[in-house]
């Protein structure tokens, strides 16, 4: 199933409402199915309501109370954000990862992002603009249409700090609901910084569902 499951989040999440009208006209046939066999991939030969209910449920893309936290860095600053971030979102009782995009490959990521709730993004500001490892992991979540998402952005510069607001750009392009308009620290986070990554992860928590109305 996690294969399964890293399948769906990078090469079918794009055609989830496809899937979705596909897998209703399928039940309105009413057919009573052995066994599913693909064009390729693996044959399920037992119980295959299995993986047909984790299709329905991945593209109808129910948010969890689950933040995933991506970001790069070059000396530290964005990710001492960052981890300070999911430290306080976890204290809110969010489900909260950092995944430093030199150290995680973007299909794993984009895996984690299926389900979470809010999609948080941070890049230190180089030449005017982002890092680029995050405009690559941008634009290829952006090609996979990922929907119900909160966003936001975060980030470390040194002079004209531009790179929270570009990601802010892309993240309203895929359609996110940006909380926030992002937080910006200069240099080094003090104090006062990480009080404000506290205060934006608890924004975060607050735009996300409850446990309880998750289960309903
Ligand atoms: C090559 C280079 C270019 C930079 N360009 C900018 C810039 O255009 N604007 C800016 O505000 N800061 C710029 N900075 C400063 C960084 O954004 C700043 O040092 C920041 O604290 C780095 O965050 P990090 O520790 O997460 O990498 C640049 C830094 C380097 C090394």
């Amino acid at each position: 199933m996690p294969h399964a499951k890293k399948y769906f989040a990078n090469i079918l999440l794009l055609y989830a409402p496809l899937i979705l009208k596909l897998v209703d006209k399928v039940t309105e046939m009413g057919l009573a199915i052995d066994m599913i066999c693909p064009d390729h991939g693996i044959i399920w030969r037992t119980d295959p309501s299995k993986i047909i209910n984790a299709y329905v449920e991945w593209s109808r893309q129910k948010p969890k109370r689950k933040a995933v936290v991506i970001y790069d860095t070059m000396w530290h600053s964005t990710e001492t954000m960052a981890e300070t971030l999911v430290e306080a979102l976890g204290e809110a009782g969010v489900e909260a990862k950092p995944f430093h995009l030199r150290g995680n490959h973007r299909s794993d990521i984009m895996t984690e992002v299926l389900d979470a709730g809010a999609i948080i993004v941070g890049s230190p500001t180089l030449n005017n603009g982002l890092y680029p490892t995050i405009s690559d992991f941008l634009t290829y979540m952006k090609g996979l249409k990922p929907k119900n998402k909160v966003g936001a952005a975060f980030g470390s510069y040194g002079w004209s700090g531009e790179a929270v607001k570009r990601i802010n750009k892309e993240l309203e392009l895929m359609k996110f609901d940006i909380i926030d308009p992002g937080l910006r620290i200069q240099y080094l986070p003090d104090e006062k910084g990480l009080a404000a990554c506290r205060e934006l992860a608890g924004k975060i928590a607050g735009a996300l569902p409850l446990e309880k109305e998750i289960q309903k």
